[in-house]
């Protein structure tokens, strides 16, 4: 039996287990997946032992991502354009990792939601780590222009100087000072999914604007009971971002694509 992880802390609730067993059993293969908890100090020896006694592949969450990008002695460039490594193995004696949040953020929106990227004007809420993961998958679809709002504007203009591009302008603004309208809205302040979310002009939406949480759970988050109120002509958490994100990395490490339809109805009944 192969087996794989994800580590975090918490990791108590991670779907994760449920996904990657699901994939495996479409072509009735055998691995077992579990949760790693992780004390926050402890990340690279418990993830070491587990490689030691043959783990095959390790996802890896909040709040060890860019641990585990320092750990790799080869990294995937969505990897390294990101900081932050999700998806780690070993090869040849060493650390290989990738990053495929991005990918499954943009899997999600453009092929299960049908939404198009192209040409859109972005707005990104929140400027940390998982914002990080995910611009450089999301400018790959050229949209017209990405914006970056953030309460601390300081890290949203670093992230405009790490990607800057030479077919779509992004820049960087403070949450108090956000004007304009846009086609696509993404939440990434990760306090939307406990309740505390900071005030937000309706204009921003206008009537074919699209709204995307990149957190999931049982009730409509704050940010997407925002979005509907203000008129967004499509509302969506971030459980097809997980299960996207899942596939890209089951297919990094055994080599097929599972398919992810069946999957994401069955997490969504449960
Ligand atoms: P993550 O990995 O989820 O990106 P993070 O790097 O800690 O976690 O980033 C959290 C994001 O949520 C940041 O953009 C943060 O804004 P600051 O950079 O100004 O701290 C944002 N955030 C968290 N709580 C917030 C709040 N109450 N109001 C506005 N933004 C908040």
């Amino acid at each position: 039996t192969d087996r794989y992880a994800v580590f975090g802390n918490p990791v108590s609730h991670s779907r994760s287990p449920d996904i990657h067993h699901a994939f495996a059993a479409q072509r009735g293969e055998d691995l077992s997946y579990e949760r790693i908890e992780a004390p926050l100090g402890g990340f690279a020896e418990l993830v070491d032992a587990f490689f030691q006694a043959g783990g095959k592949g390790a996802n890896v969450t909040v709040p060890f991502k860019e641990q585990a990008h320092d750990l790799c002695e080869i990294l995937t460039e969505r990897a390294r354009q990101a900081g932050a490594v999700n998806t780690l193995w070993r090869e040849q004696g060493k650390w290989h990792g990738d990053n495929t949040d991005g990918a499954g953020l943009v899997a999600d929106l453009c092929d299960n939601q049908g939404w198009e990227l192209q040409g859109r004007r972005i707005l990104i809420l929140g400027a940390g780590g998982a914002v990080r993961g995910v611009l450089g998958p999301l400018l790959a679809r050229k949209p017209a222009a990405l914006t970056i709002a953030n309460r601390t504007v300081a890290r949203a203009e670093n992230l405009v100087t790490l990607f800057q591009n030479p077919h779509c302008p992004v820049a960087a603004v403070g949450l108090e000072e956000l004007g304009g309208d846009f086609d696509v809205i993404i939440n990434a302040i990760s306090a939307g999914l406990q309740g505390e979310m900071p005030a937000l002009p309706a204009s921003l939406v206008h009537r074919d604007t699209v709204a995307y949480d990149m957190v999931y759970g049982r009730q409509p988050t704050p940010f997407m009971r925002w979005a509907d109120a203000a008129g967004a002509a499509g509302v969506r958490d971030g459980l097809g971002m997980l299960v996207e994100q899942a596939a890209e990395a089951f297919q990094v490490w055994r080599g097929w694509r599972p398919d992810t339809g069946p999957v994401l109805q069955s997490l969504r009944i449960a």
